[in-house]
């Protein structure tokens, strides 16, 4: 039973589904503050990356941001404001990680499933980076996406019973 009204939104889903797009609209719709995993990984290690992708090397300090974003989002909730988070979420055992770390800390929970069709992600995706615009933090190739691809988990039905999917 969570004992404050403020919600910690999760959004999550697979590649150029419009997360960060959502996540904008969101924030700005509950007055509240977002934390974007990409947004943080750039600003922190962006110039520290090395040239090709290696996951050995990023996710600890996906891990390191996302500690971080849960610290700040944290005091945020006990001031009474929304906090809007797009962490990755990518496993089902990342997203209940911290709907538990939400739910200990006395807020609720709310996840968001953003979603789209593969041909239409694809597109999106060449046209973001061809484009550059408001969601942008790198670029993502053809090979990251199909990692990421295989790496997300999609929500079962189960999983997404209490959830707010979208
Ligand atoms: N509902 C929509 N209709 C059409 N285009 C959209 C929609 N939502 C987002 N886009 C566009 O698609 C691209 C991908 O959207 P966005 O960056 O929000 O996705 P994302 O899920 O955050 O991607 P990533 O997984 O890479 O972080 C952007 O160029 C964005 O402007
Ligand atoms: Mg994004």
């Amino acid at each position: 039973m969570n004992t404050h009204q403020q919600a910690a939104h999760l959004v999550f889903g697979p590649t150029a589904a419009g997360k960060s797009t959502f996540a904008r609209k969101l924030a700005a719709e509950t007055n509240g503050v977002r934390f974007a995993i990409d947004e943080w990984m750039l600003a922190m290690f962006g110039s520290d990356a090395p040239k090709t992708m290696d996951m050995a090397w990023v996710m600890p300090r996906v891990a390191r941001c996302q500690t971080q974003i849960w610290s700040v989002a944290e005091q945020i909730l006990g001031t009474g404001t929304d906090v809007v988070l797009e962490l990755g979420l990518l496993r089902k055992s990342d997203r209940s990680a911290i709907k538990a770390k939400v739910e200990q800390a006395g807020y609720t929970a709310v996840f968001h499933f953003v979603d789209a069709d593969l041909e239409t992600r694809r597109e999106r995706v060449l046209r973001r980076n061809a484009e550059k615009g408001a969601t942008y933090s790198f670029e993502v190739t053809p090979v990251m996406f199909e990692a990421m691809e295989s790496y997300f988990e999609r929500p079962a039905d189960g999983e997404l019973s209490g959830f707010v999917a979208r």
